[in-house]
């Protein structure tokens, strides 16, 4: 039997209800370290209400939430920071502070959350922008710069802490073909340089085959199926004449992969409530440990700083920790 350490997302029996209408009915999901998970299902299905316990900002009525081997519902507010820190959230349009240049909307993370002194600072956030290709536009600001450029800055920002697992809530809303197509190979590339888990809600089959290890198909609060990226294929690419071998949810799984107009599915359909600017009910002030946006970099703490240079650059001396020393 697995242990914990094999995942880093375990949903267990996940029961969640809003009012009277039961959006989650017995969600079972696991996340391994470092793969790709594609969730799908038509509007309103509850993707996005999924995300929502996965970061935390939500409790199931039912079942059980674990990050890292640990329930999510069961953490103090510390142990749920602590915890935030280990995963990035990709919001819609970046969610970035329009007041702040590019390099400081990633800069802002680092302040807040470590003691990292100004210098090394500013080496990390230029690491993050050429993860993300974006290391041109550190200077500029977000109202200066296309929509991809704000989905790969908001990226930069959720890479800012090291996470070892990445959400993402429909990455190429609103992107041209061409700029979703660079957002996803963006997304594998980041999955296989930097090992980290990848969460993914989209609608978007050619986004979902392109990146995904594994996905979960959501229908009326369930998974109606989990497994590898290679049998969802099979199924979308199944033949008209042998339609008769299919289940109603295989049939209804097809339909939805194929993006056919008539169908199962169409009789279902919810509609989706309005995009909130802030996708997975997290406010910026949570991203941000609560505290004021201010540009200001922090003294440094000299004994830490030196330890994580080492830990980047083993056997290396450091220059910037020397020049971040002299200060009081
Ligand atoms: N905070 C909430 N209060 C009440 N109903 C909600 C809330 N969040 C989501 N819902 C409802 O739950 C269902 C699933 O929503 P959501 O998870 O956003 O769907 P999806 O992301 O798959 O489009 C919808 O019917 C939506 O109206
Ligand atoms: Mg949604």
């Amino acid at each position: 039997m697995p242990n914990d350490q094999d995942y880093v997302i375990e949903i267990e029996d996940l029961v969640k209800r809003f009012g009277d209408q039961t959006v989650l009915d017995g969600i079972n999901l696991k996340v391994k370290p470092g793969e790709t998970m594609v969730i799908m299902g038509g509007s309103g299905c509850g993707k996005s209400t999924l995300l929502r316990h996965m970061v935390g900002s939500l409790h199931p009525d039912e079942g059980r939430v674990k990050l890292f081997g640990e329930v999510l519902a069961d953490m103090t507010d510390e142990q749920l920071d602590e915890t935030r820190k280990k995963f990035g959230i990709l919001f819609q349009s970046g969610a970035l502070f329009q007041s702040l240049s590019v390099g400081d909307n990633v800069g802002l993370i680092l302040e807040e959350h470590t003691d990292l002194d100004a210098a090394i600072i500013d080496f990390m956030v230029k690491i993050k922008l050429e993860l993300v290709d974006l290391r041109e536009a550190s200077h500029k600001f977000p109202a200066q710069i296309s929509g991809g450029m704000k989905k790969r800055a908001g990226l930069a920002r959720a890479l800012a802490l090291d996470p070892k697992i990445l959400f993402y809530d429909e990455p190429s809303a609103g992107l041209d073909p061409v700029t979703s197509a660079a957002i996803d190979r963006l997304i594998i590339d980041l999955t296989n340089k930097l090992g980290v888990a990848s969460v993914v809600v989209t609608h978007e089959m050619d986004s979902a085959f392109a990146i995904a290890d594994r996905m979960a198909m959501l229908n009326k609060g369930r998974v109606l199926m989990l497994d590898e990226c290679k049998a969802f294929e099979v199924l979308r690419d199944w033949p008209e004449d042998r339609l008769d071998e299919l289940d109603e949810n295989r049939l209804l799984i097809r339909q939805f992969l194929r993006g056919d107009a008539e169908g199962p599915l169409t009789e279902e359909a919810t509609g989706e409530s309005s995009y909130a600017a802030d996708l997975l009910g997290i406010d910026n002030s949570k991203l941000t440990g609560g505290r004021s946006i201010q540009t200001t970099r922090r003294v440094p703490v000299p004994g830490r700083t030196r330890g994580f240079f080492k830990r980047l650059f083993p056997g290396k001396t450091n220059d910037l920790t020397k020049s971040g020393q002299n200060k009081p």
